[in-house]
């Protein structure tokens, strides 16, 4: 049986070694230069927010995070191990330390709830079925979705339908968690509460969270620090409240929702 991850850690010093470190990272697709040389430590414990338009590269970067991505140039660490030196067998420990929700993610549309949950617990563990089921309920109770496990897909809500997904997230009792857009097409009440989840999530469990958004609210709600990628490369890096000081004109403009003359996706 799984233990409940239920111990905080969120100790993130800077002395620690980062639980991520992002080492001059390229990735070009079809000539077109996507990550520019993007360098960012993720410390242990810590959340952090990634935001930046709509093709700045966000997902890209995020999938190089867990190896479903191979940079053209740099390095991705993970607990000191290189991604790309690691041998398969390596690589497979280094995959399972995470959990992600994927921006495009859609839970298996042929499967209820509980099977939705348990599909990673039956693929990578030999729990037993009781067992199983204790930590599919275990984990829907950490997203408040109690009692829908034998709801289909297509029953639930967009707002529940991420939490599921979190929920699956979170099954394993992964070490870092990625979450692609958690909030994207959901009216502000719900995305608010997908909010509250992920902050819960932070708090209660002993993870690193990386999380992409276009929402500064979200981003403020969830972050201990917000990343702002542009063209390809991070621009600032800051605790939210010195976030929104920042005095960068691009981020300015972002903050405020207006548009900016030189957005790179004009100019690529
Ligand atoms: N597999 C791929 N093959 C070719 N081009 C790709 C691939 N994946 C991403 N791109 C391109 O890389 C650029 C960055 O894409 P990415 O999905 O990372 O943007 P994003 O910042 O996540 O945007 P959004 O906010 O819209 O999700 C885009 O121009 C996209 O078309
Ligand atoms: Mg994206």
């Amino acid at each position: 049986m799984m233990e409940s991850p239920t111990t905080p850690v969120r100790t993130p010093t800077a002395e620690m070694r980062p639980k991520i470190a992002v080492i001059n990272l390229w990735k070009s697709f079809q000539g077109k230069e996507v990550l520019r040389g993007i360098n960012l430590d993720i410390h242990p414990g810590e959340s952090l927010v990634i935001v930046g338009g709509s093709g700045a590269g966000k997902s890209v970067f995020l999938k190089h995070l867990i190896g479903l991505i191979q940079p053209d140039r740099g390095h991705v660490i993970v607990d000191g191990e290189d991604l790309a030196c690691a041998d398969t067998g390596v690589c497979l420990a280094i995959r399972r330390k995470f959990g992600m929700s994927f921006q495009e993610g859609a839970l298996f549309d042929s499967m209820n709830v509980f099977d939705n949950i348990a599909f990673p617990l039956r693929r990578h563990t030999r729990m037993s079925p009781g067992d199983v089921a204790a930590r599919v309920r275990e984990c829907l109770a950490l997203v408040h979705l109690d009692g829908v496990e034998h709801k289909w897909v297509n029953e639930l809500s967009g707002g529940m339908r991420r939490r599921v997904g979190f929920a699956r997230a979170i099954a394993l009792a992964p070490e870092i968690l990625l979450f692609d857009e958690p909030n994207t097409g959901l009216d502000p009440i719900t995305a608010a509460a997908i909010d509250r989840v992920i902050v819960e999530m932070r708090d209660n469990l002993p993870v690193t969270m990386v999380t992409i958004t276009h929402d500064m609210k979200s981003a403020q709600r969830i972050a201990d620090r917000i990343a702002m990628l542009r063209a390809g490369q991070i621009l600032a890096v800051a605790p939210p409240d010195e976030f929104v000081r920042l005095s960068d004109r691009y981020i300015q403009s972002f903050l405020a929702g207006e548009p900016y003359p030189d957005n790179h996706e004009e100019v690529a």
